[in-house]
């Protein structure tokens, strides 16, 4: 029986991608920072781990522990993961480390504990948990892109140091999708601290909401890891979700100048130009 260690399955993506695993049969390995409070449910072939990401102990302890209960481990979705939309300047010292700790070093921690079992057995795949805000920018959420960009740019030059080791990547982009995510950042309200932004942050925040509120379902988000993971090709990048390809599509197609008129638009930004003339 196959074995995957998902990261961050007690909630959104990360707990359909569990069920969804379960369902296919698979032994799935779903690591939490609570397992005792996760909503999953009570079955042999899922076993709950403890696992911050931002704890080397704990990634270790928890890599080790996988592969003596499972025999190994054959997929690796690196999942957990943590969102903000704020000015940046507003931002403390804790978001970055929370954003980039979590997002980008807990990713590249948990990826090289598995990765001696990997080469020992000349096998295993790696699917990485990024967006279609891996790939292209709006105002408020640097520090999420930053953090998405980076594990785009890692994945992308690690597939190839690991394709001799009979190890596979693979890079999983959705879009916008109903997870505990968006009630959180709903909560969160539109309030900013420095004055200056509090007029474009609400604009951006209303668009934000608006596409969340059509957002795709955390199981379509499954069906894309679930096809990435069973893909021996050497494909990086699988999208989930309509609006990641058609953001994916305007942006290939338009101009910088264009797609720069397009951000600001749709967000309602200030200041924005007149689009005539060619880049
Ligand atoms: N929702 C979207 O629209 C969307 C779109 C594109 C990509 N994504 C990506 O999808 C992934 C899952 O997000 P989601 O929407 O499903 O959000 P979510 O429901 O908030 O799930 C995030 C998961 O990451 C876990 N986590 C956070 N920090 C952790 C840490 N230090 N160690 C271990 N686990 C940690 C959370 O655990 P706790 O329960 O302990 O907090 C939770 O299980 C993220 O990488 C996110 O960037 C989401």
């Amino acid at each position: 029986m196959k074995v995957v260690l998902i990261t961050g399955a007690s909630s959104g993506i990360g707990r359909a991608t569990a069920l969804h695993f379960l369902k296919q049969g698979w032994m799935v390995a779903a690591a939490m920072r609570r397992p005792d409070v996760a909503d999953l449910p009570c079955e042999e072939r899922l076993r709950r781990y403890a696992l911050d990401v931002t704890e080397p102990v704990s990634v270790c302890e928890c890599v080790a522990a996988v592969e003596r209960d499972c025999g190994g481990i054959d997929v690796l979705v690196n999942n957990a993961g943590v969102y903000l939309t704020k000015p940046l300047e507003d931002g403390t010292d804790a978001d970055y480390a929370a954003v980039f700790g979590t997002n980008v070093q807990g990713t590249l921690r948990v990826t090289r504990a598995v990765l001696p079992g990997f080469r020992c057995r000349r096998a295993g795949m790696i699917v990485n948990v990024s967006s279609v805000a891996g790939r292209v920018s709006f105002p408020f959420q640097s520090l999420y892109h930053g953090s998405k960009w980076a594990i785009e740019g890692w994945s992308e030059g690690l597939a190839h140091e690991l394709r001799p080791q009979g190890i596979r990547m693979k890079l999983v982009e959705p879009g916008m999708v109903r997870t505990p995510l968006y009630d959180r950042t709903r909560s969160q309200g539109e309030a900013v601290e420095t004055e200056a932004y509090r007029e474009d942050f609400a604009s951006w925040r209303r668009y934000l909401l608006r596409c969340w509120e059509q957002g795709a379902s955390p199981e379509a988000s499954a069906r894309a890891i679930f096809r990435a993971a069973n893909d021996d090709s050497n494909r990086l990048r699988y999208t989930a979700g309509a609006d990641t390809r058609q953001a994916f599509i305007l942006r290939a197609v338009l101009s910088q100048r264009a797609w720069d008129w397009l951000v600001r638009r749709l967000t309602g930004l200030r200041g924005q130009p007149e689009l005539v003339g060619t880049p």
